[in-house]
């Protein structure tokens, strides 16, 4: 029998990029969890955690390490090893105890030919992060991939044992998802929140779903929703100065747009989410500009305030029970 006693997961509403590393890892310090774990990306995720203030990134690991918690690398994730011990590497010197992160012995191993396919072929062509993703994946789906167990180092493999309460750290956004997202331009895996159920537990022990979105919305990566010429806009392109939006993983300045609220209801029904975090509302107040996309066209508010009731109500008739704004500095729930 697997003693889980409940499952809350984070995941992002959005194309990635809302601050899910913010909110996971405020609930991983406070939240009494006996497990923090990932069910799906790799190396294309790039999390920021804080630790007293302190700044710390991470691709593969969940933010579970950094508060002490076994932190697990799920089945439905790819590992490229030698990033993976350089990330290991980086936790222990910077204190924190490596030993406490297991991976799946069914997640995929990203070999060298699967990023040379992917920065040669994808890169360009949809704007992948080049990490070897997409190959990866597409070899586990043909059957012949290589699995964690066949070549990492037994110590590091997960027992697939879980108990107690669990916190499941989603990577990339519904936007992104394999099903769900602009095919093409999206990634190779799972990113809404059921798939998180793949770490084996049942959907009767899911808890919270907490869903992230920011206060307007970011792509990193190719997407003909978010064309070129967004980066031509003085407005939003000093939402991305202000808010610095570059990414984690590659650098790249990300397009931004306003708050695309026909997209947000429709990833909320999609998901179900119980409670929604709305993350960096102070890049918004210190321009002073509050705008959201409805129906296909821009809606102006006077304030926060107006913007923020107007989003709630909507979002509370479609079964959200609590919905959060946070502001950088300020913790969360
Ligand atoms: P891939 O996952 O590297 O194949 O990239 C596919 C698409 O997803 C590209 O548009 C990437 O920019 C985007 N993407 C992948 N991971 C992330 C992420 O963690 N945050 C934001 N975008 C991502
Ligand atoms: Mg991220």
């Amino acid at each position: 029998m697997n003693n889980v006693d409940g499952v809350d997961i984070v995941y992002g509403l959005a194309w990635g990029d809302e601050g899910k590393g913010k909110v996971s890892s405020c609930m991983a310090r406070d939240g009494n969890y006996d497990f923090v774990c990932r069910w799906a990306g790799g190396p294309n995720a790039g999390h920021t955690v804080y630790v007293d203030g302190e700044k710390f990134k991470t691709h593969h690991i969940p933010s579970g390490v950094f508060f002490g918690i076994s932190s697990i690398i799920g089945p439905g994730c790819v590992i490229n090893p030698k990033k993976f011990f350089e990330e290991l590497d980086y936790l222990d010197s910077n204190g924190f105890n490596s030993k406490l992160v297991k991976v799946s012995p069914r997640a995929h191993i990203i070999q060298d030919h699967h990023v040379n396919d992917d920065k040669n072929l994808l890169a360009k062509k949809l704007g992948t992060t080049g990490n070897g993703i997409a190959p990866c994946y597409s070899d586990k789906a043909a059957r012949i991939g290589l699995l964690a167990k066949d070549v990492l180092p037994p110590d590091f493999i997960w027992d697939e044992k879980l108990y107690g309460n669990i916190l499941c750290e989603g990577a990339q956004g519904v936007w992104l998802d394999l099903d769900w997202g602009n095919y093409p331009w999206v990634t190779s895996s799972t990113t809404l929140p059921y798939a998180a159920c793949s770490l084996g537990f049942s959907t009767s022990k899911i808890r919270e779903i907490v869903g992230v979105v920011k206060s307007y919305d970011t792509r990193s990566g190719e997407d003909p929703i978010f064309p070129e010429s967004l980066f031509e806009d003085p407005m939003l392109a000093k939402i991305g100065d202000v808010g610095e939006e570059f990414g984690v993983t590659t650098g790249r300045r990300r397009k931004v747009n306003w708050l695309n609220f026909d997209l947000l209801k429709k990833s909320v029904d999609i998901t179900g989410p119980s409670q929604i975090i709305v993350n960096k509302v102070d890049i918004l107040e210190e321009i002073g500009v509050y705008k959201l996309i409805e129906d296909g066209k821009i809606i102006d508010f006077k304030n926060w305030d107006d913007m923020s009731k107007y989003i709630s109500e909507d979002l509370v008739q479609r079964g959200v029970h609590s919905i959060w704004f946070s502001r950088d500095q300020e913790e969360i729930m």
